[in-house]
């Protein structure tokens, strides 16, 4: 299916959980949805976002400075309840390269265009920052792939700008970068990257 198409769905929400929006409540089609930048006042919401997927080892999550220094390379998605149902952020890494992390959809919303609708939007970030590859590590491996995304086995930098992100103290970085401290963090992800057409 293609996700341009994906925004009109009468698809039933899934498993509500605890913290979780209401979908009786809320509207039903991703089309009702604004995807917005991120403000200050969202971090808590976000926050709730990724925690259980963090506890799964499927996000990573941050204390909540960390969202808080974060929270401009952040889009979320609003219901029209003014519910936060979706996020997710643009990290960039160097000159021409960027990481797409911390995506997620509330479980109620899954399947319904949310995820499409926040990653269309960081991508067309990365346009507009002159980006030209935007990595990402993760297990929806069809969903990235639906967006051009291709499976890479290696950390797609020179050597000398290997050493530089070296320096870095991020972990999405040292994930990137594969380091062995890290490893437990990323068994079983894959490794994807976007390259931007000129
Ligand atoms: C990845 C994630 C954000 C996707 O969010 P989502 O809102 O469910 O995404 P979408 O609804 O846009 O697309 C999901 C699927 O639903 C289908 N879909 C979307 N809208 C639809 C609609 N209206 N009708 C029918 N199917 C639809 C899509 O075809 C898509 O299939 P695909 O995964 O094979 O590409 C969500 O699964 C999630 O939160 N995962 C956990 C966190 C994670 O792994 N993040 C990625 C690493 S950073």
């Amino acid at each position: 299916m293609n996700p341009a198409n994906l925004t009109n769905s009468s698809v039933a929400p899934g498993a509500r959980t605890q913290g979780q929006p209401d979908p009786a409540a809320s509207p039903q089609t991703a089309d009702q949805i604004t995807v917005r930048p991120a403000r200050p006042a969202d971090v808590r919401s976000i926050a709730a976002l990724v925690e259980p997927l963090a506890v799964r080892g499927i996000l990573l999550a941050k204390d909540p400075v960390g969202y808080y220094e974060a929270v401009q390379e952040f889009l979320v998605a609003e219901d029209a309840a003014g519910e936060i149902v979706g996020c997710g952020a643009l990290h960039v890494m160097w000159e021409d390269l960027a990481e797409v992390r911390t995506l997620a959809a509330s479980d109620a919303w899954r399947g319904r265009g949310v995820g499409h609708r926040i990653v269309s939007g960081l991508i067309e970030r990365a346009k507009v920052l002159g980006l030209r590859r935007v990595f990402c590590l993760t297990f929806e491996v069809d969903f990235f792939t639906r967006h051009g995304f291709e499976e890479i086995d290696s950390t797609p930098v020179d050597p000398d700008v290997y050493v530089e992100l070296l320096r870095s103290a991020d972990v999405g970085v040292a994930e990137f970068l594969d380091l062995a401290r890290v490893k437990p963090n990323t068994l079983g992800n894959t490794r994807m990257l976007l390259t931007i057409e000129a």
